[in-house]
């Protein structure tokens, strides 16, 4: 008998051998804490399209038998708690090797000490709020911050709208927005108005705005969360008669997203936007890219900012298993990723400051427009090029 189990147990070791020898194929998962449902669902698609059109792209040149598995789960929306509970379980079950998508800044926020416990090299590709990245030394950003857009924003308008109102969402990012802006705007010789802070959830504008059209500013600055809120609002703004009262809308990119124009229609012609990207911008990158991605996706379909960030940051992940030939590190994979730099980005020339972690790229002053028959976010001029987030130097200056 003993002599059998022995007999068995060589034949399974060989088995197992061979098995393993034979299939040096190899998977890296990715896990993606992402928004799939309620009002930004938006970004789940985006950011799920935009990873699956890059790996289909660009998989030839991974290292020989790797392959890339995306797992998904949907937070929903800012729910910190579930997101944490999320990423616990794609770290611990799914054992992932990079974690990604984090769409939310109060999600990043809540997931980071289990990222730095984990040593999960974790790639934000939307949650803008400055301070998220600090709070895990294993977080690199490639979406953008609040503070490179608000800053330039507030530069910009001060030369010609002397009164602004300022709304924003209430929470980090449109924190970060209203201090950004005013920081600029004030010392430039703007004034600041008036500030509606609303809830996150909120989908009827119309009692701020008309608190907005009775203080009767040049320029309403908001920032929301992209997706259908977006729309809630610009509808609001029309109706109340803000616009044809000449009041300039005028924010982050946020409030006018690509998917969301046609459902804006021609109400969105004039706003003012900056930001890190438009699926209009005439670099030769991003119209390969917007070309990929309507090959893919349809004639219809236009990537948005989150697309291009989760374009570059798969880029940055697949940067990180070529140049360790697949066997990966955490610390290793960070410290790759850190010095990313591409010019080949949607958005132009971008890279990853290493002693931040986050973002460097330029800021484009948007207006929207139709042509051709399509709305789109005209870049009339780059506003900054090459600007690092300017919370961090301002950290720096305090100090
Ligand atoms: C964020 O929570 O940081 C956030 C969410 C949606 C946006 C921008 C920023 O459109």
């Amino acid at each position: 008998m003993g002599h059998s189990f022995l007999r068995k147990s060589l034949a399974v070791a060989a088995a197992v051998g061979i098995l393993t020898g034979a299939a040096s194929a190899q998977t890296i998962k990715i896990g993606v804490v992402n928004t799939f449902s309620g009002p930004q669902a938006s970004f789940g698609e985006m950011i799920d399209r935009a990873f699956r059109l890059y790996i289909k792209l660009n998989s030839d040149k991974l290292p020989p038998g790797v392959k890339i598995e995306i797992i998904n789960r949907d937070d929903g929306g800012a729910n910190p708690d579930k997101a944490k509970q999320l990423a616990q379980e794609l770290i611990v079950r799914d054992k992932i090797d990079f974690l990604s998508g984090i769409t939310f800044t109060p999600n990043g926020m809540a997931i980071a000490p289990i990222a730095t416990q984990a040593k999960m090299p974790t790639v934000l590709v939307n949650a803008g709020t400055s301070v998220v990245v600090t709070r895990s030394p294993y977080y690199v950003r490639t979406s953008f911050t609040i503070f490179q857009h608000c800053v330039p924003l507030g530069t910009w308008a001060a030369k010609s709208l002397k009164k602004t109102f300022i709304l924003v969402s209430d929470y980090a990012p449109g924190h970060d927005c209203e201090e950004a802006y005013s920081s600029s705007y004030k010392p430039a010789g703007g004034e600041i108005v008036g500030v509606i802070r609303a809830p996150v959830a909120t989908a009827d504008f119309a009692p701020f705005l008309q608190r907005v059209k009775d203080a009767k500013p040049d320029a309403l600055m908001v920032f929301l969360p992209a997706g259908r809120t977006a729309t809630a609002m610009m509808k609001s703004f029309v109706d109340l008669g803000l616009k044809s009262s000449g009041i300039k809308l005028i924010g982050t990119g946020d409030i006018a997203p690509e998917e969301e124009l046609p459902n804006m229609g021609d109400e969105a012609i004039g706003t003012i936007s900056m930001f890190h990207y438009s699926a209009a911008g005439d670099r030769p990158a991003n119209k390969a890219f917007v070309a990929a991605w309507r090959k893919e996706y349809g004639e219809k379909a236009t990537p948005n900012f989150a697309a291009a960030s989760s374009w570059d940051g798969m880029a940055m992940m697949f940067d990180a298993i070529i140049k360790q030939n697949g066997k990966l590190n955490p610390d290793k994979s960070i410290e790759i990723m850190s010095h990313f730099k591409t010019d080949n980005s949607p958005r132009g020339t971008i890279y990853i400051d290493p002693e931040t972690r986050d973002i460097v790229q330029n800021e484009y002053l948007r207006e929207t427009r139709r042509v051709n028959g399509e709305l789109q976010n005209v870049e009339i001029e780059t506003a900054a090029v090459a600007i690092k987030d300017p919370w961090q130097a301002m950290q720096k200056a305090k100090k």
